[in-house]
């Protein structure tokens, strides 16, 4: 079976339950700035498990490509990918575990064609706030799963929050236990490295997670986890996973969606592909996939946040490539142009964006091409004792090799390095801090706490007084929170005056000291577009939208969370402002 077909299948099942097919959102969210990515499907849908209506109903269903940062290492064995499209249904404080559970198993058992046998089901074994899952444990055998079939986890395993279990899940964050779905690929034998039994949560590769549905009822408070309002369903199956798994062929990159760049890196490398872990074929094929996804809707490379993810993806890819002795941009241009029309047939991206991508690849790879040939040279003629933190961070410092690629090859040669002495050595250095905000690689996610909901009010007070200053010309390009500062970026083709940044600050506050009223109504998307409603990637959004109005000052599309009234922000400082080049800027704010 394709992918799309199971994509289509899923979509109309749910549909035909009462779900409303929504849109997926960017892979950059647009509206939820304390994430880098969006990671699963439930990104978009935060604020409504918290509680708030959501504009399309109870029941929503989507696919939603998915980006997780955290996964770039793992990828080459034979599951991981650190994109992947992700089928997610939603009950918003409406169905629950009884009939949550019944759907998933039909939809795999009678829509897939997947042998009960070969499915296993797991559960949460409960901990000090919220108790065994004996409700979720009934439902599966009521639907005929034996008892050998099913299997108790802690926290680790069988709860889920974007940050973990309980203790890791920050302020405002919401989570819940899980029950998960495991297909047995039963070619595999068992690996006793792995352990002396197997079972569904063994890394031998002989099971493999392929659906999960998350009883997300909780939300970390100061005081530690409260019940939510209601209580909501939100499952996510990973695409690649289940067309692997109706394949019954644990290796991934074999699915119709992976066959097509596969074939084009074996005919651009000669060499054929080797299912083996740590393929290089796997890298360059999932690394390509993101990143070209990534420049199709918009993101470029450069030295910071996402932009440096980006680039992390091609200059992995690129060496990958080096290693099967190949050209990276034969490979890169025969493969663009598959990827593309993948997601483009799917509805993600524009086909049009094909030159723009091929364009963005093939500079960054012209970039990175002669620092990559001087930096393997160096490698190759050192004496193998005397490649170290220093010698990574000399490669870095003066060729921008970037250290994880050091530490990689060279872990192909048995050598590790040690990554605390390269800190070290680089922070002496004072190289500044690409991953500005380190917390937010871990998963891509910031807190949703009370700072950054100020953060993101005083954000749409400054989109307004932007637009009010400098003119109609401005428009946001992206936005990014953390727990330290607001950061807008948007289009001008002009350079802000000291005198219109001040006025711009000035506004913001005047607007903070009135303490305007933020209100939220669910509105047509077209009828909220005409009357002048800003929105970034407003095509994303489904026919029935969320509008936050602040006062009668600012009203933007939105998701929130936002503050209830602009008085507790307190006052901002616009403390920087500068160009990104072709007509963009990037302005920075942060709490007085
Ligand atoms: N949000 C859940 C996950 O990502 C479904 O696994």
């Amino acid at each position: 079976m394709k992918a799309s077909e199971i994509r289509s299948k899923y979509l109309k099942f749910f549909e035909s339950r009462g779900h409303a097919v929504i849109p997926a959102a960017p892979i950059i969210p647009p509206d939820d700035p304390t994430t880098l990515f969006t990671s699963s499907g439930m990104q978009q849908m935060v604020p409504y498990l918290k509680g708030e209506p959501h504009s399309m109903g109870k029941r929503i269903v989507d696919s939603q490509p998915s980006f997780r940062s955290e996964d770039i290492e793992e990828v080459g064995d034979n599951r991981h990918t650190c994109m992947f499209e992700m089928l997610g249904n939603w009950s918003l404080g409406d169905y629950f575990k009884k009939e949550q559970l019944p759907w998933v198993w039909e939809f795999l058992t009678k829509e897939l064609g997947l042998s009960p046998d070969k499915l296993y089901v797991t559960l949460f074994e409960g901990n000090d706030f919220v108790e065994k899952d004996l409700e979720a444990y009934k439902i599966w055998q009521s639907l005929g799963v034996k008892d050998d079939h099913i299997f108790y986890y802690p926290g680790k395993k069988n709860w889920w929050s974007r940050a973990g279990t309980p203790d890791q899940m920050p302020v405002g964050e919401i989570g819940g236990p899980t029950s998960e779905v495991f297909f047995e690929f039963t070619d595999v034998v068992h690996d006793s490295k792995y352990g002396d039994k197997c079972h569904p949560n063994c890394d031998c590769g002989r099971f493999m997670e392929i659906g999960n549905s998350v009883f997300m009822a909780y939300v970390k408070t100061e005081k530690g986890l409260e019940p939510l309002p209601a209580q909501n369903v939100d499952f996510g199956g990973g695409l690649e996973r289940l067309v692997a798994a109706v394949n019954n062929d644990p290796d991934v990159f074999k699915i119709d969606m992976f066959s097509s760049l596969i074939a084009a890196i074996e005919k651009s490398s000669g060499k054929k592909y080797e299912g083996v872990y740590m393929s290089p074929m796997r890298v360059v094929a999932d690394h390509l996939r993101a990143a070209a996804f990534m420049i199709a809707q918009g993101t470029e490379p450069s030295n910071k946040l996402q932009g440096y993810i980006l680039r992390r993806l091609l200059r992995r890819a690129a060496v990958r490539v080096r290693l099967l002795g190949a050209d990276a941009k034969l490979i890169f241009k025969e493969c663009i142009p598959a990827i593309v029309k993948e997601y483009s047939d799917a509805g993600f991206i524009d086909a049009s964006s094909l030159d723009h991508v091929q364009a963005v690849v093939i500079a960054e790879l012209d970039k990175f091409g002669k620092a990559l040939d001087k930096g393997l040279k160096e490698i190759e003629r050192t004496d193998i004792n005397k490649i170290d933190a220093q010698f990574a961070f000399n490669l870095y410092q003066s060729l921008g090799f970037p250290y994880e690629i050091t530490r990689d090859l060279l872990a192909e040669k048995n050598i590790t390095l040690d990554q605390a002495e390269f800190d070290k050595i680089f922070a002496i250095h004072k190289e500044g801090s690409r991953t500005a905000s380190a917390g937010m690689f871990k998963g891509g996610l910031a807190d949703q706490g009370e700072i950054t909901t100020k953060y993101h009010t005083a954000t749409h007070l400054l989109h307004q007084a932007l637009y009010d200053v400098l003119g109609s010309e401005i428009s946001q390009a992206g936005s990014n929170i953390t727990s330290e500062r607001l950061r807008f970026d948007y289009t001008y083709s002009g350079k802000p005056t000291a005198e219109q940044i001040k006025e711009i600050g000035s506004i913001i506050n005047t607007k903070i000291k009135a303490d305007l009223p933020v209100v939220k109504t669910i509105e047509d998307k077209k009828m909220a577009l005409e009357s002048g409603v800003k929105a970034f990637f407003a095509d994303k959004y489904p026919d029935k939208v969320s509008v936050y109005r602040i006062g009668d000052y600012s009203r933007e599309l939105c998701g929130g969370p936002h503050v209830e009234r602009t008085g507790v922000i307190g006052a901002i400082e616009i403390y920087k402002d500068e160009s990104l080049g072709s007509g963009k800027r990037r302005i920075y704010a942060r709490l007085k």
